[in-house]
């Protein structure tokens, strides 16, 4: 039975996958929500506002994961180092045709370069879709996990303007939902002051005052900014502590069993939203993973921890590029160490939970082998865990028996031989076995 976890320290947690597929520096979403929550106290916002504010910040990236791949088409470039720098456009047309040189086929040939930038110019009208596409599915798997309406559309008006010239929308004035026009300040604020400090900041924050930022809630901003040890808070390595701890809301609210289900569950839609070909991958892998489980004896309660670790296993993938995820052909050795860091990725933000330490050590091993010729450690033998042989012989079993960009599907009687092929070697022989026990008979015809 796994202890009761704080909801604000599993989604504080999660947060960090999304820095990840929002290129933004480490611990942007924490800060985000540490300014904003001082900036909504300031507006004078109700606790029960303020409660909704709070996850609406730490959550505000939860569609960033889902335009990754049309991204990627556009600009023929990476997502993740694309938006980390796109954010920091400031609506000039030289910062934007700056990012627009500096990325577009980054990795072309002249010529290559050249026709990205191009395509990249003549882009403007994807720009809408791809903004409506990160906004919309952010909402909706807010909505799953069960946060309000209102949390929902302070995530699906994140890119609205003040003056309207915003996306998808182009909503104005008080129609944006005032938890987005406090993120826009916020997230403002920790873009440009991690990559340029305070002054680069401030700057930004008056010179979009009235135009992209409402008027009220940059003054707002200005105001807490101002208060003695405002910029050193922010930098402070406890901040996830002090931001946790200072959870607006009457009570403090605990995620039980089936609500960390839901959580979970949302958060495995953001990874297998990066990409077509990872699309419902963790789901599989989580069914996969529970039938070899019961197959072998596992109680409910290790059966249900497994299916959370199957349904997180990848979410360092995040850090990944679509680009790289979705590469028809072999990876290059530079595409090689950012694909493999996925699993060291995953590891470190299951870790961040001390009730995920399970899931932790899954997502960090599920690429090791037997032989010890895995990845990232190398282990072998007994220092791999039964959970992770397990899900490392689901993961393997999907990704075998779905598309990849540069194969069609192998059918599963042709999948199982090949694992069974590497048993003792790559994968457990007694989660072969039991995989090949449960497929069998969860694909037999029903007797009549
Ligand atoms: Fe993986
Ligand atoms: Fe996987």
């Amino acid at each position: 039975m796994l202890a009761q976890i704080r909801l604000a320290e599993l989604i504080g947690a999660l947060s960090h996958a999304l820095d990840l597929t929002g290129g933004q520096i480490a611990g942007h979403c924490i800060r985000t929500a540490h300014i904003g929550t001082a900036i909504g106290r300031r507006l004078g916002l109700s606790e029960a506002q303020m409660h909704d504010l709070f996850y609406t910040l730490m959550l505000k990236d939860l569609g960033c994961s889902a335009n990754a791949m049309r991204m990627c088409e556009i600009f023929d470039t990476d997502d993740t180092r694309f938006k980390g720098d796109f954010r920091r456009v400031d609506g000039t047309l030289p910062s934007l045709l700056r990012q627009v040189f500096r990325h577009a086929g980054a990795r072309r040939s002249v010529a290559g370069r050249a026709k990205a930038i191009l395509k990249a110019l003549r882009a403007r009208k994807h720009a809408a879709q791809l903004v409506d596409i990160r906004c919309r599915r952010g909402a909706e798997i807010a909505r799953q996990m069960r946060f309000s309406e209102d949390v929902a559309a302070g995530i699906r008006h994140l890119d609205e303007h003040h003056d309207g010239t915003g996306r998808p929308e182009g909503l104005k004035g008080e129609e944006i939902h005032i938890f987005a026009r406090i993120a826009l300040v916020a997230q403002v604020v920790d873009v440009h002051s991690a990559h340029g400090g305070p002054k680069q900041a401030l700057r930004q924050l008056r010179a979009r005052r009235g135009n992209w930022l409402d008027p009220e809630v940059v003054d707002a901003c200005l105001a807490v900014l101002a208060q003695p040890g405002a910029w050193n808070d922010l930098k402070a390595p406890d901040l996830d502590q002090k931001v946790l701890a200072a959870e607006p809301g009457q009570t403090i609210i605990l995620a039980d069993e089936d609500y960390l289900d839901d959580i979970v569950e949302g958060f495995a839609r953001v990874i297998d939203a990066k990409s077509p070909y990872t699309a419902g991958h963790s789901d599989r892998v989580a069914e996969i993973t529970v039938m070899i489980a019961k197959e072998l004896g596992l109680s409910p309660a290790e059966c249900r921890m497994l299916r959370r670790a199957a349904l997180l296993h990848d979410i360092g993938k995040l850090g990944v590029s679509a680009r790289v995820l979705n590469k028809p052909s072999g990876l290059d050795p530079e595409e090689w160490v950012e694909m493999r860091a996925h699993a060291a990725h995953s590891e470190l933000i299951l870790a961040r939970i001390p009730a995920f330490a399970e899931l932790a050590e899954v997502g960090g091993a599920h690429h090791e082998r037997l032989d010890g010729r895995g990845y990232p450690r190398g282990l072998a033998g007994d220092e791999i865990s039964l959970a992770t042989r397990i899900v490392a012989t689901a993961d393997v079993f999907d990704a075998l028996t779905a598309e990849r960009p540069y194969r069609a599907p192998i059918p599963p009687a042709q999948a199982l031989a090949m694992i069974r092929e590497t048993a003792g070697a790559h994968h457990d022989p007694l989660c072969v076995d039991a995989l090949e026990r449960a497929w069998q008979r969860e694909s037999a015809p029903a007797a009549a």
